[in-house]
């Protein structure tokens, strides 16, 4: 199932709390995890719990909450060795340099440590937050070097002021990132040996040098599936107009402005691609004059000429040898024919259909609901869905698309 693609395996976090001052993060790091559809347990340590409450972290995770406390009936009904069992993965957000000691030695004297230390057959990360001094300090990384050895996972502080109020490495990593790494960790790694070129955003052809043309495409699709795909273990190269989207982990992004610049960065990045998709929503006309100054309103009217962009996904339907090609068509009648006839004059291998004219959905928003279109004709509707999700499903149809090669061709590019 695609929904659950992040999330494969058991769709189950356990996040460690332990005793930093950025223990408060931890309902940040929790409530985004929820968010991304995972199931979150909480284990906290007795002093993480004068940083923040154990109701706190029920209340976001929807779960009780593990702590020192003994408690018989649900050690009989659950029992915290069998809840690491059945987890995908063990988060430890803040980790202080105490349980990093404890974990690397392995003493197991309280109930996150014993979980841990229970925790052999799941991926174990630690988002370690201390002052600069015991980051620093040779134990300390002779523990993290230990640790890294057999295997755990980390995401490393940040530099920064600290709430000590000293300066260096030892803040938490930022919560987003941390989640990142954790929905990374736990996707199956389906595109590894796929090189990805993404496009999105819109472009923005200028008039004169305070004023352009553009639309009115946040970059939310292409970013999404640029994230997905290097979540699932692709390289993906990112070319982005202007959008005020956040840089997804691991991908490599160029930015760019007009549908000339995002040409050339496509191109470039095109020979080692086996996969194109194409999310931008490029401008297909741009002043055919481009003023060096301001336009001044006192220039009793102004008539911008317009001269069409080059098309860049027809270019590289040209080019295209055996890598696959996916576009979007942006529509606001008969969506299926004339994504079908783009598809084909674009020689693309699937088509996401999209119905701009409805306003709940496509430009803007977080979900959308689209149609996506073969090159054999075939079309599938989708429901509607958040984008991250969405491109997850896009991406599914990458390994559909290997399976059943167009007569001739061989996987290559
Ligand atoms: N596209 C492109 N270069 C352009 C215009 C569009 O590469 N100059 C790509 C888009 O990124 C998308 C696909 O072509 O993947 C279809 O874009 P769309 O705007 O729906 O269609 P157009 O080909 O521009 O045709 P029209 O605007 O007439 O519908």
């Amino acid at each position: 199932m695609v929904e659950t693609r992040e999330t494969e395996g058991p769709r189950t976090v356990l996040v460690g709390v332990t005793g930093g001052i950025a223990a408060y993060k931890s309902a940040e790091i929790v409530r985004s995890l929820i968010k991304e559809g995972l199931h979150v347990h909480v284990v906290m340590t007795r002093n993480a719990q004068e940083f923040i409450t154990p109701l706190t972290l029920q209340v976001l995770s929807g779960n009780p909450v593990w702590t020192d406390t003994f408690h018989l009936t649900r050690e009989q009904e659950i029992g915290h060795i069998s809840l690491v069992d059945r987890a995908g993965l063990f988060l430890v957000a803040p980790a202080t340099a105490n349980v990093l000691g404890k974990v690397a030695s392995g003493v197991a004297d309280d109930l996150l440590t014993t979980m841990v230390c229970a925790a052999n057959r799941i991926p174990v990360i630690f988002a370690p937050s201390m002052n600069v001094n015991m980051y620093e300090n040779p134990i300390t990384q002779g523990n993290i070097r230990k640790l890294k050895r057999l295997g755990y996972g980390f995401v490393e502080p940040a530099e920064g002021d600290l709430a000590c109020g000293y300066q260096g490495v030892g803040r938490l990593a930022d919560p987003q990132e941390i989640v990142e790494r954790v929905l990374s960790r736990l996707c199956v790694k389906d595109l590894a040996g796929e090189t990805i070129l993404v496009t999105a955003g819109p472009t923005e052809e200028a008039i004169d040098p305070v004023r352009f043309i553009t639309n009115p495409s946040s970059g939310k699709m292409g970013y999404a599936i640029a994230r997905a795909a290097a979540q699932r273990g692709a390289k993906v190269v990112l070319v982005s107009g202007p959008t005020g989207c956040a840089p997804p982990l691991d991908v490599s992004l160029v930015r760019v402005r007009s549908a000339e610049e995002m040409r050339k960065a496509v191109m470039k990045a095109f020979p080692p691609a086996t996969v194109v998709v194409m999310a931008a929503a490029v401008s297909d006309f741009r002043p055919a004059v481009r003023s060096r100054h301001k336009v001044k309103k006192h220039d009793a009217s102004l008539t911008i000429r317009m001269e069409p962009t080059p098309d860049i996904l027809f270019e590289l339907g040209k080019r295209k040898e055996q890598r696959i090609l996916i576009g979007f068509a942006a529509e606001t009648r008969s969506l299926v024919k004339n994504a079908s006839e783009k598809l084909a004059k674009k020689n693309l291998d699937l088509i996401v259909a999209n119905d701009v004219s409805r306003k709940e959905i496509g430009f803007q928003s977080d979900s959308n609901q689209v149609k996506l279109i073969g090159k054999d004709g075939n079309v599938s509707a989708l429901p509607f869905l958040p984008k991250r999700i969405l491109a997850h499903r896009v991406l599914d149809q990458i390994g559909m698309l290997r399976k059943k090669p167009a007569k001739g061709s061989r996987r290559g590019g």
